[in-house]
């Protein structure tokens, strides 16, 4: 796979003197799902707006598909659309005519049958004569990812895309974004619900106060940062881990009433129900059992420490 985006040493200092991107280089491969995970304030709109020449970067550069995005940016718009984070539409226009001036903003003649394909995809076709003030909020977002594919872009960004939306809408845009995808669309996401970019992504890309910490290939990724702790309520508490359970280097916790394995999802596949099996054979009975996984708040304060 090429680069279909370069993006070059780019930094952002806002006008309030915050230093909100510190020289970020990647290079976003053609026909890639990549997601940008990272916590509130991290930089991830701003590196977007930035992509598609929203914000102004204070240095550094940006090449879509040859074209770069301050000189040519033109050019290098036009291949792009972008679902904002933010929910901002004309309010007194219907649905249609706001999705088909989207497409003529962009110098395409119009294409009514595309418009017509996209709003059915997006299960907006029997809204298309309402004025936009009339629809729920998930409607509206459907309306902004309606209009960000009216021009037909080879790139799309979706910053936020779930944030606070439906079920129903979640997995309509993820069957969307697969099917983008075949068409050979390159997609960027931002988002902060690991299992998202999990499901979705073929690279993860993790951006922390500015700083693109790291660029990995999600199954990698997974490997790394993916463990989760299974945690046993005993029946008896006990004063320590049983030794015939050595191998599984179990935890106690809450007074001895608790026992705590740690696994990687990804590569211990049937340890639990193993666990579980010498458990009993030990002798050891649980009232209730949890598990949970380690929430990209605790994967955060571990990458950055060990870059630390
Ligand atoms: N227009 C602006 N002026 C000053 N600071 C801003 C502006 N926009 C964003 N910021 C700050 O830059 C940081 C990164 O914001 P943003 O890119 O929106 O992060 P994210 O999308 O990852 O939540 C935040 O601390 C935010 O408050
Ligand atoms: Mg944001």
């Amino acid at each position: 796979m090429s680069a279909i985006i370069s993006i070059n040493n780019v930094a952002k200092t806002y006008a309030t003197g915050f230093e909100a991107l510190k020289h970020v280089n990647l290079e976003i491969q053609r026909g890639e799902i990549l997601a940008l995970l990272g916590p509130n304030g991290a930089g991830k709109t701003t590196l977007i707006n930035i992509i598609c020449g929203i914000v102004k970067a204070s240095a550094g550069n940006v090449v879509i598909d040859g074209h770069d995005n301050v000189t040519a940016w033109r050019a290098a718009r036009s291949l792009v659309g972008l679902v904002p984070q933010e929910l901002t539409t004309d309010a007194f226009e219907t649905v249609w005519a706001t999705v088909s001036f989207s497409r003529g903003v962009f110098g395409y003649s119009p294409n009514p049958q595309h418009i017509e394909k996209t709003l059915k995809a997006l299960s907006l076709w029997n809204k298309k004569d309402n004025k936009i003030m009339t629809l729920s909020g998930g409607m509206k977002r459907r309306v902004l990812i309606a209009k960000a594919l009216s021009h037909e872009p080879r790139i799309l960004f979706l910053d936020e895309p779930t944030a606070g939306v439906d079920v129903e809408l979640r997995r309509d845009m993820w069957k969307l974004v697969r099917g983008l995808q075949e068409t050979g669309v390159t997609i960027i996401l931002t988002t902060h619900y690991i299992d998202e970019a999990e499901e979705m992504a073929d690279r993860i890309g993790v951006i922390n106060r500015g700083e693109l910490i790291l660029v990995e290939e999600k199954a990698e990724l997974m490997r790394k940062l993916g463990r989760k702790q299974l945690t046993l309520h005993l029946q008896e508490k006990l004063d320590s881990a049983p030794a015939a359970l050595a191998g599984y280097q179990l935890e106690l916790a809450d007074s001895g009433n608790d026992l705590v394995y740690s696994y990687d999802a990804h590569t211990d596949r049937n340890s639990i129900a193993t666990l579980l099996h010498d458990l009993a054979a030990s002798g050891i009975k649980f009232k209730d059992l949890q598990t949970t996984q380690r929430s990209l708040e605790d994967i955060f304060v571990s990458l950055v420490k060990e870059r630390a």
